[in-house]
Parts: C-alpha cells; sequence; structure tokens
C-alpha cells in the first residue's frame, strides 16, 4: 500500500509543481463569465479537461487540485476525471474545505468550515481516486488582524484536517494563507506569517500529523498590493520566506507555493529566486492563477481554442517548473 509519505514524495517529485484547479462552482463560474463563457457544469468540465490533457503537463505538474464537482465529472469520452489525471502520470487531489466563512466573535475575520462529515467524505474521495487533498485558511493583514483568536481557530482546523486526511491515506495540503490585499510592507507579511506559522506547527503536533507527510502550502513573504514603496525584489522576497520558513523541521515533506494574485512573471521570479537557498524540503509551485487565468483568457470558450488555453498553460507551467529545476544548478539537489 501507498503511504502518505510516499505520495506526498511524489508530489514534490524534483522539477515539478502542483496545479490548483479547484475553484469552487461559484468562484469558477464568475472567472468564465469574466471571459466570456456560458457557466454551466458542461463549461467548467470542458475547461477543466482542457487542462488536465494539455500535452506533456505531467513534465511540470504532479499532480493537479480539483473540486468536488470536477472530480466526480467525467471527459467527453466519458473518462472519470481521477482515472483521466492518472493515465496522464497526475496525482488528482481534492478541495476539501467548504470555504472561509466570517468567524463568530471576531468580526472582519474568517473561519475555513468544512469539518463535519469530513472523515466519511475523504473516504469516498480516497475510494474514487483522489491521492490528496487541500484545505485553504486566509488571514488579512490589517491595524488589528489577524487576532490571535482567528490564528487559533484556523490553525485547529487545519490540524484536524490533517490528522483526518492522514488517517483516510490521503496527503493534506496545509495552506496557511496571508492575503496580499492591503498597505502593510513586507516584514509586517514576515512577522504575521512566522506567527501563523508557529501556531499551525503547534496543532499539527498536538495531533500527531506526520510532517513527512503533508505539503505545506504557504503565501511567499512579500509587501502588501497596496503597499505605496516599491515592489520588493525576488532577491527580498526569497530571503525573507525562506528565513519564515526556516520554523519548519526537515522532515517536512515539501513547500508548495500559492501564487496568490501575483501577476506570473513575478510568481515564478521570485519561486526562481528561492532557489538559491539551501534548504532541507524542496521549494516549489502550486499556483493557481498565475497558471490558469492565461489559458482561460486564451481559450474564452471557443473550441477552436482549446490548443491556445493549453499552449498558454504548458508555457507557464514550463516557466515555473524551469525555475524549481534552477536548484539543481545553484545547489546538490
Ligand atoms: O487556494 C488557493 C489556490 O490553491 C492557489 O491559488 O495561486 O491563485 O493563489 P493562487
Amino acid at each position: 500500500m501507498t503511504t502518505t509519505r510516499q505520495i506526498a514524495r511524489q508530489m514534490t517529485t524534483f522539477g515539478k509543481g502542483i496545479l490548483a484547479a479547484d475553484e469552487s462552482i461559484g468562484t469558477m463560474s464568475s472567472r468564465l463569465e469574466g471571459a466570456g463563457v456560458n457557466p454551466t457544469a458542461q463549461s467548467r468540465r470542458d475547461y477543466r479537461e482542457l487542462l488536465v490533457t494539455a500535452p506533456d503537463l505531467a513534465n511540470g505538474v504532479s499532480g493537479i487540485i480539483l473540486c468536488d464537482e470536477t472530480l466526480n465529472q467525467a471527459f467527453a469520452d466519458g473518462t472519470p476525471f481521477p482515472e483521466a489525471c492518472r493515465a496522464r502520470g497526475i496525482l488528482p487531489g481534492i478541495k476539501v474545505d467548504t470555504g472561509a466563512k466570517p468567524c463568530p466573535g471576531l468580526p472582519g475575520e474568517t473561519i475555513t468550515e468544512g469539518l463535519d462529515g469530513l472523515t466519511d467524505r475523504l473516504a469516498g474521495y480516497a475510494k474514487i481516486g483522489a491521492a490528496f487533498a487541500k484545505w485553504r485558511a486566509v488571514f488579512t493583514i490589517t491595524g488589528d488582524t489577524p487576532s490571535r483568536g482567528a490564528i487559533v481557530a484556523n490553525a485547529s482546523a487545519l490540524a484536524r484536517y490533517a490528522a483526518a486526511c492522514q488517517e483516510a491515506g490521503l496527503v493534506p495540503i496545509v495552506e496557511p494563507e496571508v492575503l496580499m490585499a492591503g498597505t502593510h510592507g513586507i516584514g509586517q507579511c514576515a512577522e504575521v506569517t512566522a506567527a501563523i506559522h508557529q501556531t499551525v506547527r503547534e496543532h499539527l503536533a498536538l495531533l500527531n500529523v506526520d510532517l513527512a507527510g503533508i505539503v505545506l502550502k504557504p503565501n511567499m513573504v512579500t509587501e502588501g498590493s497596496e503597499n505605496p514603496g516599491p515592489p520588493s525584489s525576488p532577491e527580498e522576497v526569497a530571503a525573507a520566506t525562506v528565513e519564515v520558513l526556516r520554523g519548519w523541521p526537515g522532515d517536512l515533506a515539501g513547500v508548495a507555493f500559492l501564487s496568490g494574485g501575483q501577476p506570473p512573471q513575478r510568481a515564478t521570479a521570485n519561486l526562481a529566486a528561492m532557489q538559491s537557498h539551501d534548504t532541507p524540503w524542496p521549494l516549489t509551485f502550486s499556483f493557481g492563477r498565475a497558471l490558469v487565468s492565461p489559458a482561460l483568457a486564451a481559450w474564452h470558450g471557443d473550441e477552436e481554442l482549446v490548443g491556445d488555453g493549453q499552449a498558454a498553460l504548458s508555457a507557464h507551467v514550463a516557466a515555473s517548473a524551469a525555475a524549481v529545476r534552477l536548484r539543481g544548478q545553484l545547489q546538490s539537489v
């Protein structure tokens, strides 16, 4: 039987990342509408089929995160998505949280929900072929947030999710995201991200979560998107991010960054700069928007343009994978 440690190693294979294509029905529908596509179960399916069938996708990604709707859908030829992904050498994963909701008692802050019935849902996802799962906690930096209460509540939920995944034989992607929105500087982002990671580690330890069987999906440490100063260089982002990550022990399977709405080129340049740092865990990507937005724009629902959409995805995956492969050139792997 494949263990969660083995799956986590596969997910963080050198030179590959994880494609995040797990937008909820609501989010996907509004992105399709924005691209001029009528949002239906079929158009959402067609779009995800375009992504999975992009030629040579497996050269740059080890896994793809899907949402519940897609994991239960089939290609136009009837092949279920999990089977189609595996046939291409790509591990299928599933977003299992049900979203960030207003947190009672903490105005303006959120708690990610989805723990109710999670054990049964995980068993069902494993049965239809999922190899891993994802849960995203969200934090906003303002004058007085994130509060200690929001950090603890979300860290506790992340740990309960992670422990449940490992019991079900699925690798949990643990995603504590500090949003880029805000005027904060890179130093404040570093402080907040470090405090959140510390609390997440404590809660994972309390529930005996095996760090060698998880993939951490953090934000890169950057200034806020409304910060008035000049943007930090890739080297500054890389140094600040790796410094925060040093709190994680060497047995963590790997780190796969979210893009957080950064322009694709910036996310890739930051990822490339990370590779000159000597770390005990691989540093790769689990980008969503930075990879799929160009594909959606190129395709925009026209079946004649499926190849263009796939070419856009492949180009961005190749650039991100090339960034990760710099590690082999800048230091011994
Ligand atoms: O949960 C967020 C996604 O998995 C990553 O999305 O790269 O667009 O931030 P992003």
